[in-house]
Order: structure tokens, then C-alpha cells, then sequence
């Protein structure tokens, strides 16, 4: 190796490392700040929050494409949705991030509870490819324009409770909706089973939440707990950060 290359590759190691060392020092900097408040919870307004996704919705449903392939967060749609059947509810439907993941054969209907107007017209307009036609489509601004004697044979909701303003009372709607014998599926994400993961998302979950939407340090198992749910399972991956779970 001539001189030049040898000094272009080790300079270019330095600065990787002076960089890399920064970057740590400066969340190093961050974590400790917040190490007292490990339960920064961010207040969550309904009308906040629906603003957000109607800002963000072209830009939230190009993302999780890409990055949920990246963290196998694709894979856990595919085989915890493929057991929704009957009469499905979904709440927090979004941009119909699930609609390639279902087995269409199995559900007779599907109704969308979605507030966000923008995220609602990108589900309509992935629908047109995705829903069969023999699936009859219903969508929801908000749980009370459901028909009261509505009760459904499953109901799913993915990444929606670190978004809802009071979600124990969401999940015991959901419940209330819930035929005998019926099923909810829930894949959501929050606390890590990680301390030191914690202290990273509870020193940006301020800044996660204005630009995203959603409290990403909340403790699911402590909302599921709250709520009138029965927990039948709940499978944690990405450091204990997304949960998969299946409850009535
Ligand atoms: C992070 S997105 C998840 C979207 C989709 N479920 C997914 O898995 O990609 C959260 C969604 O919940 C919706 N949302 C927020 N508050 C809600 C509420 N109280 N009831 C139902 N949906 C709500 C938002 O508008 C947003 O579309």
C-alpha cells in the first residue's frame, strides 16, 4: 500500500472513530440527563395526535415498509394476522398496513377505525388492490359511530396504543365489541425488557413523539394489564420492544 492510501485509510478510520465517539457522547450526555425521569410520558391530545398523522401519513406509510423488513416486524404481521377470520375489526388501521397480510378467504368483513382522514384515503386507495370484493369494507372515524349491537370475531390493532390518548379505555371498547369467543390481536410496541434501552427511549420520546405521533416508552404489559383484557399470550422481540399478543 503507497503512502497516499495508506494515510487516506487510516485517516478515514480516525474519523469514522471521531465520529462514532461523538455520537456516543452525545447521547451518553442525553441518557444521563433523563436518568432520573425514567418514566417521561408525553400527554397525548386526541386532536394533536390526528394532526400529526394527517401530516405525516404519505411519509409514515413509505417508512415502515422498508425499515419493518429491516427488523423482522414483517414477519410478525404475517403470521399473527393470518388467524384473524369472521367479522374483523381493526382500530388504528392507518394507511391499511395490514391488508397484504390477511387470508382473505377466511373474513367476511372488514371495518376500519381510522380518525385520520389522510391515513383513511391511503387505506381506501390500497383497498382497491387489496380487498376482494366479496370482503365488505366498513370504515370509522371513531369507535362511537360503530352500530351499538356491533360484536365482531376478531379485532386487531398494530402499533395503535402508543398513540391513543387513553388507551385502557380503547382496549375495553375493544373488548366490549368482542363476540364470545372472540379474539384480539394486538401487535404493539413500548417499553424494552432492557434498562439501558429505556433510558435511551425515554430521553427521546418527547422529540419521537412530536415528529412521529406516538410514545414509543410506553409499558404495554402495564396498559393490558389495566384494562379488562385476558391475556392468552404475548411474545416480545427487538429487545422486548414489540409485542405480539393475543388476548379476549
Ligand atoms: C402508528 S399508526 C399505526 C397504523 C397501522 N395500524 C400500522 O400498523 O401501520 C397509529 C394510527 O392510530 C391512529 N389513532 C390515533 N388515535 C387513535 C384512536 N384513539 N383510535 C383509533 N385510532 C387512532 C392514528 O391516526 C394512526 O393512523
Amino acid at each position: 500500500m503507497g503512502f497516499l492510501k495508506k494515510a487516506l485509510f487510516f485517516g478515514g478510520i480516525y474519523g469514522v472513530g471521531v465520529y462514532a465517539g461523538a455520537v456516543a457522547w452525545t447521547i451518553r450526555k442525553d441518557v444521563l440527563r433523563y436518568e432520573s425521569e425514567p418514566h417521561l410520558k408525553p400527554i397525548v391530545p386526541e386532536k394533536r395526535v390526528v394532526s400529526i398523522y394527517n401530516d405525516i401519513a404519505e411519509k409514515y406509510s413509505k417508512k415502515i415498509t422498508k425499515e419493518e423488513l429491516f427488523s423482522g416486524i414483517y414477519f410478525l404481521r404475517f403470521f399473527h394476522l393470518r388467524n384473524a377470520k369472521g367479522h374483523v375489526l381493526e382500530i388504528g388501521s392507518g394507511p391499511g398496513s395490514n391488508f397484504s397480510f390477511y387470508k382473505w378467504k377466511q373474513i367476511h368483513s372488514l371495518s376500519l377505525i381510522e380518525p385520520s382522514e389522510e391515513m383513511h384515503k391511503l387505506a381506501s386507495t390500497r383497498a382497491e388492490k387489496k380487498v376482494p370484493e366479496s370482503v365488505h369494507l366498513k370504515h370509522f372515524a371513531e369507535f362511537e359511530k360503530l352500530p351499538k349491537e356491533s360484536s365482531f370475531d376478531t379485532i386487531v390493532q398494530t402499533f395503535c396504543l402508543c398513540s391513543q390518548e387513553n388507551a385502557v379505555k380503547s382496549l375495553n371498547r375493544a373488548k366490549q365489541m368482542l363476540r364470545p369467543g372472540g379474539q384480539i390481536l394486538l401487535i404493539e410496541h413500548g417499553q424494552s425488557k432492557y434498562g439501558w434501552l429505556n433510558k435511551i427511549l425515554n430521553t427521546y420520546a418527547e422529540s419521537h413523539y412530536q415528529n412521529w405521533g406516538c410514545v414509543w416508552n410506553r409499558d404495554i404489559n402495564e396498559l393490558i394489564g389495566e384494562s379488562d383484557l385476558e391475556l392468552e399470550s404475548c411474545k416480545r422481540y427487538n429487545f422486548g420492544t414489540t409485542y405480539v399478543i393475543k388476548a379476549h
